[in-house]
């Protein structure tokens, strides 16, 4: 196989694990309000698959969609020509089956097409094209709830949708999530992996929903219990904000910048905080987040034996190069 078929290949493969009904039933419950007289697309979702079609489905009525539509993505690079990418579609009376002309990706014309006739957007997408995926949405104006991994809140085209206020993180963020996978599907760490009645399962923590629709969370203020102090919370050596670890610490008397981890956006409030931008690579240059001193770069390179990429936010903590792992500067409003 050529390389890029090759790397196509160990995408698919990585791509292709399923979202339980439990889940999909907790967060789509916050946002029926928007869902009712609506078209949804589900266009990452093999319906035989896909418990966001078996959800939409079965609740077809219950939430008052007016059409639900999902298409089925059947790949050329696996050698098996005995099923044809397919679209399904129901109204609440009839299931209508049509076989698609290509292989159903999310980005081909006439997937395309079926997109501008959808009002809501529901599913989870294949993490390797998430940044496209999104871009998508944005591009032919959609609502949406989706999964992602939450290190896609690291990519700049996604945080600057969040940081506008363009798209947001859902209800249900928190804790492990469990998603079934194919059999042959490798799982290093045994923690990670569990079987029941037969079918393989693999967990994820650091999965998130992120969406454009509103829902009551993010109108929460967060309760801020912690003052602050200089020792606790030091400043960055290169931008003029302070380091605060965990976003329950965030402290309720200082104005002036901070530096909080990207799990913050699960409680971020946009009438309690104003995002400033994101403290990595080229992100934090944008914001004026000042390049690594050379001695400061020489230090983490030679002796911490680590990355020292400009535009990363970094502290001197006993003498040394401490670099917080991705960090959101936010201000209180
Ligand atoms: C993370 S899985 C989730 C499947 C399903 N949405 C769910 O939540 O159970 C992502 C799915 O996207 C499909 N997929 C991968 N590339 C795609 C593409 N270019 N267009 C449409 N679907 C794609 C994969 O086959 C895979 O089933």
């Amino acid at each position: 196989m050529k390389n890029s078929n090759l790397r196509k290949a160990a995408r698919e493969k990585n791509d292709e694990f399923y979202t339980q009904l439990v889940d999909i039933e907790k967060e789509i419950k916050n946002y029926k309000e928007y869902l009712a007289g609506k078209v949804v697309l589900c266009n990452c979702d093999d319906p035989e698959k896909s418990n966001f079609w078996k959800y939409f489905y079965m609740n077809f009525d219950l939430i008052g969609l007016k059409k639900l539509i999902s298409t089925h993505y059947k790949p050329s690079t696996i050698l098996d020509i005995s099923e044809q990418a397919y679209k399904l579609e129901y109204d609440g009376k009839e299931i209508i089956r049509t076989n698609l002309r290509g292989e159903g990706d999310f980005r081909s014309e006439e997937c395309v097409d079926i997109l501008k006739q959808a009002d809501v957007v529901c599913t989870n997408p294949p993490f390797s094209l998430f940044r496209e995926y999104v871009k998508q949405l944005m591009d032919y104006e959609k609502k949406f709830l989706i999964i992602g991994n939450m290190n896609a809140i690291t990519y700049k085209e996604v945080f600057l949708l969040i940081k506008n206020n363009k798209m947001w993180l859902g209800v249900d963020n928190n804790g492990t999530k469990w998603f079934r996978v194919p059999d042959h599907y490798d799982i290093a760490t045994e923690s990670r992996k569990k079987i029941e009645n037969g079918i393989k399962f693999f967990s994820m923590g650091s999965v998130m929903w992120f969406t454009n629709l509103d829902n009551k969370k993010r109108h929460e203020d967060l309760t801020l219990g912690k003052k602050y102090n200089k020792t606790d919370y030091p400043k960055y050596d290169n931008y003029d904000a302070i380091n605060v670890d965990k976003t329950s610490d965030i402290p309720v008397d200082y104005d002036g910048a901070m530096g909080v981890p990207i799990t913050f956006l699960d409680k971020y409030n946009p009438d309690q905080f104003e995002i400033v931008g994101l403290g990595i690579s080229n992100s934090g240059l944008d914001i004026g987040v000042r390049p690594y001193k050379p001695e400061h770069k020489k230090y983490r390179k030679e002796i911490q034996k680590r990355g020292a990429v400009d535009g990363d936010l970094y502290m001197m903590v006993n003498g040394e190069v401490e670099v917080p792992y991705a960090r959101i500067i936010i201000k209180k409003k």
